[in-house]
């Protein structure tokens, strides 16, 4: 655990027990009380259902201010990088700590370049997956799988054997995502070209069709580049708290994103992308407005949400939500879209922004909101916007399991219990309990 210690300056009261607590100062946000003599000194745990006061670690690779709608990699505000860099930079940046200079990015976009190829064998495995499968389903199991053909770089406690699975990880989840879209598709498997960048190739293996040139304009690729970079991090949410949790059991790093992606795939974290177009086509195609979608949903029939709006950080606008907001008109006027969605999308907004549901209870969109419109327009089917989700996230992820295992004082995530079952009571036999 990282992050300066200020002795016992928190009290705790726990019948006569008086219990002297550590706190742990953040350089910027929340400061920790060191909550590890609790229950060793008390016989009690602390309960925080859904960790909305819990922290599980010290941390040195993102920060964010949900009040103020702050989101910063390293130290770098996300509209410098979004606005600047490209995705492999701030993958290095997230994964390193600091920016590289040319000669290292120059470096790692060749190493990243080198392993984007996927062999025959593992291209079999997309050939078994039914084609109506769910992307997220085949792409976890893709990732899990790697640890089977990469066994050179399990080992969690040797560095170069980590950064050998930080590259193939990275090289070849592009791949494997235009794979899993081409077999729903019917069409064949094409291979990356060196040389390609790493947004063209991954464009490029997914959309080029047979016996056609593949050419989008240079929108296209900056948008994706952009959406990558959004979603690269955003500190200890669901996906990586699973990443991290899996890894403490150092479980190698295939299969602890494999679980961050299984996390992601969930409506309320990264398929809320998909549920969001899902929702915007409801109320094109049942012709309801969106006045009355927002009533249901406040009527909360069914436990309906408005998805892509909330956030269980972000209590004012989600500042990635307000730069894809930014580029979904001029995204979709270059690519020469026009989608009613979009439309319907800022009539919601409207409405919810000016509701005193949606007021009191501080929800904003939230990144999902616009990014489904944009993969639209660039011609992904909803089903491919949460992988997408998982391309841009795979940099965080890999940078906070390394920064787990780099710990030397982590410990196996095992969280407590407070017990509200049965009391001790004894087995009756089947034959005593119901006689024939
Ligand atoms: N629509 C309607 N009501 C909502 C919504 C929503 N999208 N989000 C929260 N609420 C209500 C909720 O019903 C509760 O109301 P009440 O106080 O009357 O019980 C109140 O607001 C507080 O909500 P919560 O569920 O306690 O908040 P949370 O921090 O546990 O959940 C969330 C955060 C993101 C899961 C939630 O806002 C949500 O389900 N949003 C829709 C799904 C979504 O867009 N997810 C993407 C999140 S951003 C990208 C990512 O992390 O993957």
């Amino acid at each position: 655990m990282t992050g300066a210690k200020t002795t016992a300056d928190v009290q705790l009261t726990v019948g006569e027990q008086y219990l002297a607590l550590e706190t742990v100062q953040a350089t910027a946000g929340n400061h920790g009380i060191v909550m590890a003599p609790l229950n060793a000194q008390t016989g009690m745990v602390a309960l925080d259902p859904g960790f909305l006061n819990t922290a599980a670690c010290t941390s040195k690779v993102t920060f964010i201010d949900g009040e103020a709608g702050v989101l910063r990699y390293r130290g770098y505000p996300i509209e410098q990088l979004a606005g600047e860099s490209t995705f492999l930079e701030v993958a290095m940046l997230l994964i390193r700590g600091e920016l590289p200079t040319r000669h290292e990015l120059e470096a790692f976009e060749a190493r990243i370049d080198k392993h984007m190829y996927l062999s025959d064998d593992f291209r079999q495995i997309f050939s078994v997956m039914p084609r109506r499968a769910h992307p997220m389903a085949t792409l976890g199991a893709a990732v899990n799988m790697m640890a089977g053909f990469y066994p050179e770089s399990l080992d969690p406690l040797d560095p170069a054997a980590i950064n050998l699975a930080t590259a193939l990880l990275l090289a070849k989840m592009p791949t494997i995502i235009s794979y899993i879209y081409r077999r729903a598709q019917g069409n064949a498997l094409l291979y990356p070209q060196h040389g390609q960048s790493y947004i063209e190739n991954f464009a490029r293996m997914t959309f080029q069709l047979p016996g056609e040139r593949f050419e989008v304009p240079e929108v296209f690729y900056r948008a994706l580049d952009t959406l990558l970079i959004l979603h690269a991090d955003h500190e200890q949410n669901c996906s990586t708290s699973a990443v991290r949790m899996i890894g403490s059991a150092r479980a190698n790093l295939y299969m602890s994103v494999s679980g961050g992606v299984s996390a992601l795939s969930g409506p309320l974290h990264g398929g809320a992308n998909e549920a969001v177009l899902e929702m915007l086509s409801y109320i094109r195609d049942s012709g309801i407005t969106p006045l009355d979608f927002m009533t249901r949903v406040k009527d909360k029939a069914g436990g309906l949400k408005l998805m892509g709006f909330g956030h269980r950080v972000y209590k004012s606008y989600d500042p990635r939500a307000a730069i894809v907001k930014q580029h979904a008109d001029a995204v979709l006027e270059a690519l020469g879209v026009r989608d009613e969605l979009l439309d319907i999308a800022y009539e919601v907004e409207q409405v919810a922004l000016s509701d005193d549901y949606f007021i009191e209870r501080r929800l904003y969109p939230n990144v999902d909101f616009y990014t489904g419109i944009i993969y639209r327009a660039m011609g992904f089917p909803a089903s491919m916007f949460t992988p997408l989700f998982a391309l841009g996230r795979l940099p965080g992820w890999i940078a906070q399991w390394r920064e787990m295992v780099a710990d030397p004082s982590g410990k196996i995530g095992r969280p407590r219990q407070v017990y509200v079952g049965p009391g001790l009571r004894d087995y009756v036999p089947l034959a005593v309990r119901d006689p024939r």
